[in-house]
């Protein structure tokens, strides 16, 4: 037997499985697990050199203006993360004080960050002006005051972008939509409040208006709410007469979790994008602006494996089998939140026949900690080594410490090495806890 072809597809560019036993980077999961504990996530290098460069070429080719990469970093960000895409290269967009200070702190030049976020705090801004970062991205008229303010008390002009929310309704959880009129963030072009950003922002001696950008929502696999937003950006544009020498469709772009998610390939998201941006600019007479892309997800989530131990296993009410493992929720809040559907291999079973249904859980208390509903594995036992491909993004980055457990580690997997992204968090070392 060989391990099933589209299961493997969804792990790492690197994956292999001989003799049933999943490699990453040709190491052997079961190895890893075994010397650095589990819950354990895993990240393929290969993986996430393969995803910036596939984007780069797509953009190069969807589109004869400049163009950027701009990490999201809320999908996942660690020093050592952080330090492997500041050496690949791409900007990177942070949405607090953290994430910034961990940014700086890896490499990035202030020329290639990005401040985002709907209420951003006096010290963020502070931080973000002092270090002159590329664009704070302001989120509301109220926030254009503030840093205004706060830039002409600090005697420091602040590059600006305004994030615009152009009415548009993205394919995908309600949770994820961050481009329609009822959202919390941008600045709405329905009700002039886009129009009279960009008019206030241009009148300021402290603000330098450079571009516009918007953020949809997040795995969305439709391109044609991508070129409506920025048919409306450029309506919004050309009413009021700015020419954005910075443009930025934000990310958002879907990944595929299991076998039956539809293959897309990337280009179709650039290609509409480039050809939306270019129609406008012809459109107006203008010329073309750099396209600075934010993908968070796309970048992070296929380099990732989760690994988790197998426990407890016992028969579930409707015939099922429950299979409960050493992580869930608190790791992986993300079918508890959005009903997030995963795939699942037993790591050193690969090979074998998926003759269980079985309902993967975690150990927290909640009866939502469901992290596979219905799923066929080989028949589990205690012990078995369990993988979730596609574990990169959203996970670690909204893991919690919920029934007071500690985060998981994380490893960086080059060829036949390995090092450490962040270390597993031992509960006694969590002097705050304990009050010692
Ligand atoms: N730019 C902005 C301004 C964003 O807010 C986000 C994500 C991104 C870029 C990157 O989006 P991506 O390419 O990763 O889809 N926790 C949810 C996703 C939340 C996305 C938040 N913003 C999930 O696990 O599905």
């Amino acid at each position: 037997m060989q391990m099933d072809n589209e299961l493997l597809a969804l792990f790492p560019l690197t994956a292999a499985a001989p003799g049933g036993q999943i490699h990453i980077a040709g190491q052997r999961l079961a190895d890893l697990a075994g010397e650095w504990g589990t819950p354990l996530y895993v990240y393929d290098a290969a993986t996430v050199r393969r995803q910036i460069e596939t984007l780069q070429q797509a953009l190069a080719a969807s589109y004869p203006g400049e163009t950027e990469i701009t990490y999201a970093a809320k999908a996942y960000f660690s020093l050592g993360f952080a330090r492997k895409l500041a050496e690949m290269g791409t900007g990177v967009d942070v949405v607090s004080l953290g994430e910034m200070n961990v940014a700086r702190k890896a490499g990035f030049t202030p020329g290639s960050i990005h401040l985002h976020g709907n209420n951003k705090s006096a010290a963020e801004l502070a931080a973000a002006l002092d270090a002159t970062v590329h664009a704070i991205v302001v989120d509301s008229l109220d926030e254009l005051a503030f840093l205004e303010d706060l830039a002409t008390r600090a005697g420091r002009k602040a590059r600006i972008w305004l994030r615009i929310t152009p009415g548009v309704t993205a394919d995908t959880h309600t949770y994820r939509q961050t481009g329609h009129a009822a959202t919390k963030f941008g600045l709405p072009i329905h009700n002039g409040q886009a129009a009279e950003a960009i008019r206030r922002a241009r009148r300021s001696a402290w603000l330098t208006l450079t571009g516009l950008h918007t953020h949809i929502g997040s795995q969305i696999s439709q391109t044609a709410p991508y070129a409506e937003a920025i048919h409306r950006m450029y309506a919004l544009a050309r009413q009021v007469d700015f020419c954005p020498i910075e443009f930025s469709p934000g990310g958002g772009w879907f990944v595929r979790y299991t076998p039956d998610d539809p293959i897309i390939p990337i280009s179709d998201w650039t290609d509409t994008i480039g050809a939306a941006v270019q129609q406008e600019c012809r459109q107006s007479g203008w010329p073309l602006p750099k396209v600075i892309v934010e993908p968070g997800r796309w970048v992070a989530a296929q380099a990732g494996v989760a690994l988790y131990r197998v426990g407890a296993c016992k028969p579930a009410g409707d015939g099922a089998t429950w299979v409960a493992v050493d992580g869930g929720l608190a790791d992986n809040l993300r079918p508890a939140l959005y009903q997030a559907k995963y795939a699942a291999v037993l790591a050193e079973r690969a090979d074998e026949p998926a003759t269980e249904n079985v309902h993967i859980v975690g150990k927290y208390c909640e009866s939502g900690d469901k992290l596979i509903e219905g799923v066929y594995l080989p028949p589990a036992k205690r012990g078995d080594l369990l993988a979730i491909p596609v574990a990169g993004a959203y996970q670690l980055s909204m893991a919690s410490n919920y029934n007071l457990g500690g985060r998981p580690a994380a490893l960086w997997l080059e060829k036949e090495r390995v090092e450490m992204l962040q270390p597993r968090e031992e509960v006694i070392e969590t002097r705050w806890w304990v009050g010692d």
